[in-house]
């Protein structure tokens, strides 16, 4: 949630801040703001609504300044108000600050400050932090260089919960300082310039060369050089990495949206999680980082999967996946509610973590807490170098390219594909045979242009979500591997549509969910050709007997009866394993195109963000 961007160095500041918010604004949208630093004073301009707005209302004003900080704000505390968007400043003026993330102490905080003679506008819990290091500032002894971070970092001390932040002085003109504490933070090594960001997508136009910061470390920067140390004043030697993203990649393109951008771009995204990782005999999968020998694989007797949200989707898919083909048990748990609900887990159970982002603050703890308690830990992720792709003990990257609209795609089928390649890794080290493997192995290296032909081959789903973008209830459903598929299908839709939708296993809808239909709550059923086909066709004709409306996603050569269904979606025919993906894209694209019928705004739905860093 929000998004960070700070610059130091010859350019002036402001427009590479704007840029570098456009760039953010995935991360949170409600208002955004910057302060330059000009003529040793802070000058702050903030509003709410999109970087737009900010963009507007910077026109006209002479910041001209080398120095400055920028954010775009996904509220926790205070409602959306120009006084409530960041940055915020101190009562004094000095100390001008931008946040992400909750400062649980915010209160406390505020009465000793306010006791101190500090006064408060606006109803944040960030604004404390502003007034904090102001008056560690002003008690501070040093009176050179190191008064500005020593200032920051005794008031860090006193902090409870996350933040990363980027932090201004009226009094330091060649000073940019940053700290991460749970939430993300990262610093950008430009041609004479640094920059402090949320993620790469704010400096990629600027600089491939990056330090991602670790929790509890300050950052310094200054116009030729910069350092990092710890909250307990530690020297850290800094790691440079490399982006491996291009600029185009963080682009539209041609396209209107990012989330039509991503689903067409899931055929190479698939083939790109997959290249090279198939070994020479054909026969099973290779992964480079799970730094685990099949040695320690036979003695893992359980997986437990955790994330959020769509990813959580990918997890029930892959419990699916390898309990069928590598008869090992899934379990698989919300990373949120497994952070705290201290489970009884087996001793040689595995945990592995899904998140897109790297960065999601409850599958992070998860992780966190599931190697407390020493077990090992793995993750799939996309965004190289993010904390969870660091602090797992092995993993899995995606490679599909930055993922920028706010509803998942791209990732979600790549993270399906990753989990059946694992169990197609761990079905042939234990009872699958060479064959099985081979044909499981060239049913996936299939994926890519099975999608593209379903992308190529199905221009009438624009056509049926015309016909259903004005309904306000739908359900989604499926059996087996389809049921995930139904809720991703379900929450795909609320996010970017507002259509009150829900996934239910197909069977299941008897048990309540058929209350809801009538002819104003049509129903999605996702029916690939699978030994339950049959069963499915029964659950449809229970909602047709009862003037519920019928799309039907089905196999080319299912034996579908003509006139069942409302309106149909085919499927090529393929391998059990590879529905969930196939059956996928439809969905996506219903769901696209209702919303863009609805003329909503797509790539940034309404109260979400992209990659959610507070609880
Ligand atoms: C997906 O469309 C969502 N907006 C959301 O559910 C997302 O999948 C979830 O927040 C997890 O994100 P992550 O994969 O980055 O951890
Ligand atoms: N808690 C802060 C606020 O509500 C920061 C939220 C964020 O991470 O965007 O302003």
């Amino acid at each position: 949630m929000c998004g960070i961007v700070g610059y130091i160095g010859k350019q002036k500041a402001s427009p590479i801040l704007l840029e570098g918010l456009k760039r953010l604004e995935y991360r949170g949208y409600d208002s955004a703001g910057l302060t330059v630093h000009q003529n040793a004073r802070l000058e702050t301009v903030k509003k709410t609504g999109r970087v737009d707005h900010l963009v507007r209302a910077v026109d006209g004003q002479s910041l001209s300044g080398r120095l400055g900080i920028s954010h775009t704000r996904w509220a926790t505390h205070g409602s959306v108000t120009d006084a409530n968007a960041h940055p915020h400043l101190s009562s004094d003026g000095r100390i001008s600050i931008v946040h992400n993330g909750v400062i649980e102490n915010h209160r406390n905080i505020k009465r000793f400050l306010v006791a101190q003679g500090y006064s408060f506008c606006s109803e944040t819990d960030s604004e404390v932090l502003a007034n904090l290091i102001s008056y560690h500032y002003e008690k501070e002894t040093a009176r050179d260089q190191t008064r500005f971070v020593e200032s920051v970092r005794k008031a860090l001390k006193h902090i409870e919960g996350t933040f990363g932040i980027a932090v201004l002085c009226a009094e330091c003109p060649d000073q940019l300082l940053g700290a991460r504490r749970g939430s993300p933070l990262i610093v950008g090594i430009g041609d004479g310039e640094y920059l402090l960001a949320s993620d790469v997508a704010a400096v990629i136009s600027r600089t491939q060369n990056v330090v991602y910061l670790k929790d509890n470390e300050i950052v310094a920067l200054c116009p030729d050089n910069f350092s990092i140390s710890t909250i307990n004043l530690e020297d850290v030697d800094p790691i440079v990495s490399r982006i491996d993203w291009s600029i185009d990649e963080v682009e539209l393109g041609a396209h209107p949206h990012f989330m039509e951008k991503e689903i067409f771009e899931q055929p190479t995204a698939l083939e790109n999680s997959m290249r090279g990782r198939f070994a020479a005999d054909g026969s099973t999968a290779n992964f480079g980082g799970l730094n685990l020998s099949p040695q320690e694989w036979r003695q893992v007797d359980r997986l437990l999967f955790c994330a959020c949200g769509t990813a959580w989707h990918a997890c029930l898919v892959a419990e699916y996946l390898i309990e069928r083909y590598a008869r090992i048990p899934v379990e698989v748990e919300y990373a949120s509610e497994f952070r705290y609900r201290n489970a009884p887990l087996e001793k040689n159970t595995l945990v592995f973590v899904i998140s897109q982002s790297g960065e999601t603050i409850d599958t992070l703890a998860a992780l966190r807490e599931a190697q407390r308690k020493g077990f090992r830990t793995l993750a799939i992720t996309n965004v190289v170098g993010s904390t969870i792709a660091r602090e797992a003990d092995g993993g899995i990257y995606q490679h599909v390219g930055p993922e920028i609209g706010v509803a998942s795609t791209k990732a979600f089928t790549s993270q399906i594909l990753l989990s059946a390649m694992v169990a197609l890794y761990l079905g042939r080290l234990r009872d699958m045979s060479y064959t099985d493997g081979v044909g499981l192995a060239e049913a996936l290296k299939g994926v890519p242009a099975l999608v593209d032909r379903i992308l190529r081959e199905n221009g009438h789903i624009q056509e049926i979500a015309r016909r259903y973008s004005g309904y306000e209830d739908m359900l989604f459903l499926g059996r087996q591997s389809m049921f995930p598929i139904a809720l991703e299908g379900a929450l795909k839709l609320k996010e970017i549509s507002y259509i009150h939708a829900e996934g239910y296993p197909a069977a299941e809808m008897k048990h309540g969910p058929i209350a809801l239909i009538s002819d104003r709550c049509p129903s999605v059923f996702l029916a690939p050709q699978t030994e339950t086909f049959h069963k499915v066709l029964a659950n449809i004709q229970e909602i047709k007997a009862r003037n519920g409306k019928v799309i039907a996603v089905a196999s080319e050569s299912a034996p579908f009866p003509e006139g069942l269904a409302d309106d149909r979606i085919v499927l090529p025919d393929a391998h059990e394993a590879l529905h969930p993906i196939l059956a996928t894209i439809p969905v996506q694209l219903l769901s696209y195109y209702i919303a863009v019928e609805r003329g909503l705004d797509v790539d940034k739905p309404r109260n979400l963000a992209k990659s959610v860093t507070v609880e």
